[in-house]
């Protein structure tokens, strides 16, 4: 830290390790804003940019009138350098950026971290580390971009006991969805469509298939029940089964599909998943659209409290980040820092999938022959199934017709066993999909 005459502090310099979308903004938020900044909290000076793309560096330093000569292709410069106080990491990925952020905390360095990937992996370890070094190590660009959730729910909301965590945590799915949902598009037009305007990656699996969110859910689930859950413990199902038909139904049953994370504690165990699920329109999450998130968060003091904004982008996840730096430079000013390490002071179970219980719609393809009903409601039946309703939909072509059972709470096991056991009915083509319909009133 640079110290003035009279020996208070002037400046907290910081290193930028990653100079891509999320490095970019959060240097540009820091820069732009740095007498907002100051005048808030302290000056906050860029000292050190890292990145092993020398013209990106130099373009962006001369952008924001930073000097060339703080330019490095090695994190090692900004880790060694006993002058740097906090150490942005914004590289991705979970090798070098852990032995980076290892080094930097062992070095007695703050860290802010955007690393979703390697906090859901590697939380736990890191956050002992920065404990046992008495340094901060914040991470809340790493779920659901500029939306300040993880400080929410780690400090503001800190007082309560959080029966649920419900979440739109992924823009990629909420822009496909809505497209779906809107535009009547099936979902490879809605892909495309989204890989076109950037919204969703090359290879959009980690996206469409729910594994981004899994992270993000593990990530808050963790700090809500203050136990360590990782992303391999998130129940996780992807949205490219979802199709207009579904879209369609949802929407005649009040209803409309939405890619969710969820964690919810029974009092017993942690139920923790990603999937896509059929909300009621009236719900404030129904009306989150396009690439926005959202987190729906519930406790038994604050009742209900949404986090509505960008998830993804440049400058709102380095708006994330620039706040993350200040509190960090505070916390160094103050002689402050590791107030809050990690948050896990318990081992709760999880609840395992074949035991959650929920409201399932499922549609099928069938012949259209007497006694097709009878024959499905018996094998529901036999398996504990219960339905709700059950409506005969679209006829597909003159031999056969589709059904929409809407069922009561069922466990998963349960379900998944009647579903095997209506594929094997000779009646029964097959089963086109089934989604949970979370439709608890609010
Ligand atoms: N790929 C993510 C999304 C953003 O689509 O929301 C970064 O986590």
């Amino acid at each position: 830290m640079m110290k003035t005459n009279n020996n208070t502090p002037a400046a907290v310099q910081i290193a930028v390790i990653g100079l891509g979308t999320v490095g970019g903004g959060a240097i540009t938020v820091l820069c732009q804003n740095s007498d907002v900044i100051a005048a808030r909290a302290l000056p906050i000076r860029v000292k050190r940019v890292v990145d092993l793309d020398a013209q990106r560096a130099a373009g962006l330093c001369e952008k924001l009138n930073l000097p060339q000569s703080i330019i490095s292709s090695r994190w090692q410069d900004a880790v060694e350098d006993p002058e740097i106080d906090v150490i942005v990491e914004v590289i991705g990925g979970v090798t070098v950026a852990r032995d980076l952020i290892s080094a930097a905390l062992k070095a007695g360095k703050s860290v802010v971290t955007a690393n979703k990937d390697l906090m859901a992996a590697h939380g736990g370890e890191l956050l002992q580390m920065a404990a046992d070094h008495h340094v901060d190590l914040f991470f809340e660009a790493s779920v659901a971009g500029g939306i300040p959730v993880i400080q929410a729910v780690k400090e503001s909301l800190a007082g309560n006991r959080f029966s649920q965590i419900m979440g739109i945590l992924n823009g990629t799915t909420n822009y496909i969805l809505t497209m779906m949902c809107e535009k009547g598009a099936d979902f490879a037009q809605a892909l495309s469509e989204a890989q076109a305007l950037g919204f969703a990656e090359a290879d959009p699996t980690n996206d469409v298939e729910g594994y981004d969110a899994a992270r993000k859910i593990a990530i808050l689930a963790s700090i809500a029940y203050n136990s360590r859950v990782s992303d391999s413990m998130v129940a996780t199902e992807g949205i490219s089964q979802i199709s207009k038909w579904d879209i369609a139904y949802a929407d005649e049953f009040g209803y409309v599909i939405k890619s969710i994370g969820l964690a919810r504690f029974d009092g017993e165990m942690i139920d923790v998943r990603v999937h896509p699920a059929m909300i009621k329109k009236g719900h404030p999450l129904a009306s989150v659209r396009d690439s926005y998130n959202a987190v729906f968060v519930t406790g038994d003091a604050v009742e209900n409290a949404m986090f509505y904004g960008r998830g993804a982008g440049s400058l709102p996840t380095g708006s994330a980040i620039a706040g993350d730096v200040i509190a960090a430079a505070r916390n160094i000013a103050h002689g402050s820092r590791n107030r809050w390490g990690c948050t896990c002071y318990q081992q709760l179970p999880i609840r395992p999938l074949a035991d959650v219980v929920s409201k399932y719609y499922v549609r099928i393809q069938v012949y259209d022959r007497v006694g097709v009903f009878a024959a499905m409601a018996k094998v529901l039946g036999d398996c504990q199934v219960s339905m709700d309703s059950v409506m005969q939909k679209r006829r597909i072509d003159a031999e056969q017709t589709e059904i929409v059972v809407i069922t009561h709470k069922v466990r998963h096991e349960n379900l998944v066993k009647a579903l095997n056991a209506l594929t094997d009915l000779d009646c029964v083509v097959k089963v086109n999909n089934y989604i949970r319909v979370e439709d608890e009133d609010i």
